[in-house]
């Protein structure tokens, strides 16, 4: 049997936040210009695969982050696969809390935001065995080296709360590569954060159909569509994130929505500006209501001008509010109907189990394990 060279030796095994650089972010960029042509020429071409951890309940941070590219995708007219990453959820704690809850968030938050379970597949890891299974043969095909350089996995090991690094957390982008692979998804939206992982994935394809093709490639390489949202600091002044409590969820309704707003931290100039590098926090807001109008921040600022911070304070909720107003009242009628949102779900895992099947009857054909 041919072999496959992996590299062996692993380089330094500092841990400091990976650079823009570092995880060829530039090249990325350039790429995704050109696939987002190639999807308004021809969508059916692609197949979107794309997930979530479900720790908690999503937030604007996540919907102008990469929520609303998913459904935009969708509504061109691509194949859209939604993840529930819970198997994911162990890499960096030792439970999942509320799990069957936060699952159930997830599915909510997306049908909230227009993903349509009639033409997207929503499912869980743990419901799709032969997705797992394929974690196996691709384990074999990338080396511990290459697993001890993944310049993400690396900072996540150096911000984990636990005490030891579990395996899940050294081989989850394996894991995430049987996630892309099992639906041959040919396009991964992702944050610059996930590239390597995507990079793993696309390695693992190209030996799997190296070693096991027989000339056909079994396995497409997926590429990253990589988003191009702003940053949305959260009401704190720090990246939005559910762990730092300075989000404001989808799931918000209005009053707790203004509540936050008006606790954001601002600054003490009068005359409200959009100067993202001085003035971060005002600018912050400004772009929140520029993305909820559809129109630029300078166009709030100048709205505003010197009416200051509880002008523009009261300007942004108004904005998130109304622009909110539908995702959460669709949200709110699923919600009174949980068995509809566990039955949709259920209708995900079993169309992901089925073609998760197909692809494990190849592999096994492929690596002559059909018993
Ligand atoms: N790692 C992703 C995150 O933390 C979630 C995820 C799991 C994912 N599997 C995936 C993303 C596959 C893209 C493709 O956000």
């Amino acid at each position: 049997m041919d072999t496959i060279t992996l590299p062996a030796t692993a380089t330094d095994a500092t841990a400091t936040a990976p650079s823009p650089d570092a995880l060829g972010v530039s090249a990325a960029r350039a790429r995704s210009a050109v696939l987002e042509e190639l999807i308004r020429e021809e969508p059916g071409r692609f197949r979107v695969l794309t997930g979530d951890r479900p720790t908690g309940r999503l937030h604007l941070g996540h919907y102008f982050g990469t929520l609303h590219n998913r459904v935009r995708l969708q509504d061109l007219g691509v194949e859209l696969f939604v993840l529930v990453a819970d198997y994911q959820v162990l890499t960096d704690r030792d439970v999942a809390d509320n799990l069957t809850g936060h699952v159930e968030d997830l599915v909510l938050d997306h049908l909230a935001i227009g993903v349509d379970p009639a033409r997207s597949t929503i499912f869980t890891h743990s419901a799709v065995p032969a997705l797992n299974q394929l974690m196996l043969p691709f384990l074999s095909l990338v080396s511990v080296a290459e697993l001890g350089r993944n310049p993400t996995v690396k900072d996540e090991i150096a911000h984990s709360r636990q005490s030891a690094v579990s395996g899940l957390m050294f081989t989850y982008p394996v894991h995430q590569a049987a996630d892309i692979l099992f639906c041959k998804a040919n396009l991964v939206p992702v944050g610059q954060d996930q590239l390597p992982h995507l990079e793993i994935t696309r390695t693992i394809a190209r030996r799997f159909n190296d070693r096991y093709g027989a000339g056909a490639a079994l396995f497409p390489q997926p590429e990253a569509l990589l988003s191009s949202a702003p940053l949305l600091l959260g009401t704190d002044g720090t990246k939005m994130s559910k762990s730092r409590r300075n989000a404001i969820a989808l799931a918000a309704d209005a009053d707790e929505t203004a509540r936050l707003i008006k606790g954001a931290k601002t600054d003490s100039e009068r005359h409200i500006a959009y100067d993202p590098v001085r003035r971060p926090e005002v600018s912050s807001l400004l772009l929140l209501a520029a993305l909820c109008r559809q129109c630029t921040p300078e166009e709030i600022a100048d709205e505003i001008g010197a009416a200051g911070a509880a002008a523009l304070k009261k300007t942004v909720t108004e904005a998130v509010n109304e622009y909110l107003a539908p995702i959460r009242a669709r949200r709110a009628a699923y919600a009174q109907d949980r068995a509809q949102v566990r039955a949709i779900l259920r209708e995900g895992n079993e169309r992901a189990r089925a073609v998760a099947d197909t692809t494990l009857a190849e592999v096994r054909a492929a690596m002559n394990s059909r018993y």
